[in-house]
């Protein structure tokens, strides 16, 4: 059976403990670390999308295009955005944050009766990847299957805090809607039909995961991160980001740029699969997270995936004789499998999935 090939170390408690030095399980090579330049202006002459979703299904058409135009271009040429006016309820964003952090304050025993194994990843984990030796992050996490139905199961989300089901259920509610229009979106934007993605998802099978992150502070932030860089394999991702600190950065132009999220924003990430799907006309986003020795942090990330079992391939609309298809088709389960063994491993994944790739 398939287990951690180490004892687990949980983070926080690693944290709580008060080490002024952190072990070398976590201290990255040099050119995965991160660039601290305090006060730099450096990167103010980037603009980070932040798009404004109210006029997204307005019936003026000027309107709706001109949203539409936004997310393509950043979707396009990026790979994720801030979205303002996105419709998910800001008291809900604030109710979700809070009792996800109140989950990761719970005593530990309470929190090891969800330990979660590299078999399906679900429960209260603290690395990705199976590999012995491998460098690890500096983060905790709470993973659970949202959707299809037939794979939610409630016992295996927290039963503390006593409000954490139902607002787990309210916030996904409101998540996925966003989900929904923005693959609308998407798809028309890559002039498929509207339902294009979604159908190919696996329509009302389509999965969603959450993946809450917990990032205690860290005594060395310069040596380690949170999450290490990668994209996010599946199709889009929804991500309520941390309210106080900006750890979030995003690599674009050979640059590793730190989004600084506005306030109340959901950050839209595109996913390998969205990538596949419009035959790379969309980018998923190499990004990583950064830890601070002040501030511990959560977030929330929502990952919209094709069910599982379905063979993901360029959409036929999007492939020509000078656009052939770039990509192999692949089941999802298949591909992630590799995120699941080998942990982050920025777009290795999905560039190994090219044709032709010696
Ligand atoms: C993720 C992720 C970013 C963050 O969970 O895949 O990229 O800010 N999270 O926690
Ligand atoms: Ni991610």
């Amino acid at each position: 059976m398939l287990s951690w090939p180490e004892q687990v170390v949980r983070v926080q408690s690693l944290s709580e403990s008060g080490i002024r030095a952190i072990p070398s399980q976590y201290i990255k090579p040099l050119t995965e670390r991160p660039v601290f330049e305090p006060g730099s202006l450096v990167h103010q002459h980037v603009d980070i999308p932040v798009i404004d979703l109210h006029n997204l299904f307005c019936k003026d058409p000027t309107l709706h295009l001109d949203t539409l135009s936004r997310i393509s271009a950043a979707c396009r040429e990026w790979g994720f955005f801030q979205a303002v006016n996105h419709g998910v309820s800001h008291e809900l964003m604030r109710r979700a944050r809070e009792v996800w952090r109140d989950f990761f304050n719970l005593p530990l025993e309470v929190k090891q009766e969800y330990a979660n194994t590299p078999i399906t990843y679900e429960g209260y984990g603290s690395r990705l990847g199976v590999e012995k030796g491998a460098i690890l992050d500096w983060s905790d996490y709470f993973f659970l299957h949202y959707l299809p139905v037939s794979l939610r199961n409630q016992s295996k989300w927290p039963e503390q805090p006593s409000s954490c089901r139902e607002v787990i259920v309210e916030y996904g509610g409101e998540v996925v809607k966003l989900c929904t229009r923005l693959l609308k979106a998407m798809s028309t934007d890559l002039g498929l039909e509207e339902e294009y993605i979604k159908n190919a998802f696996g329509g009302d099978n389509m999965g969603a995961c959450l993946r809450v992150n917990f990032y205690p502070k860290c005594p060395q932030p310069e040596l380690t991160l949170g999450l290490s860089s990668h994209s996010d394999p599946g199709g889009i991702t929804i991500l309520l980001p941390d309210r106080d600190v900006s750890r979030l950065q995003v690599f674009i132009n050979d640059d590793w740029i730190t989004v600084n999220p506005v306030s109340n924003s959901l950050i839209v990430i595109v996913g390998d699969q969205i990538q596949v799907v419009s035959n790379a006309i969309y980018k998923s986003v190499e990004h990583r997270v950064m830890v601070n020795s002040a501030k511990d942090g959560v977030s929330l990330a929502m990952f919209f995936n094709p069910k599982s079992d379905l063979v993901i391939e360029p959409a036929k609309e999007v492939v020509s004789e000078e656009r052939p298809a770039l990509y192999d088709a692949m089941t999802f389960d298949h591909y992630r499998l590799h995120m699941r063994m080998k942990g982050p491993c920025g777009k290795a994944r999905l560039e190994s999935l090219k044709f032709n790739t010696p």
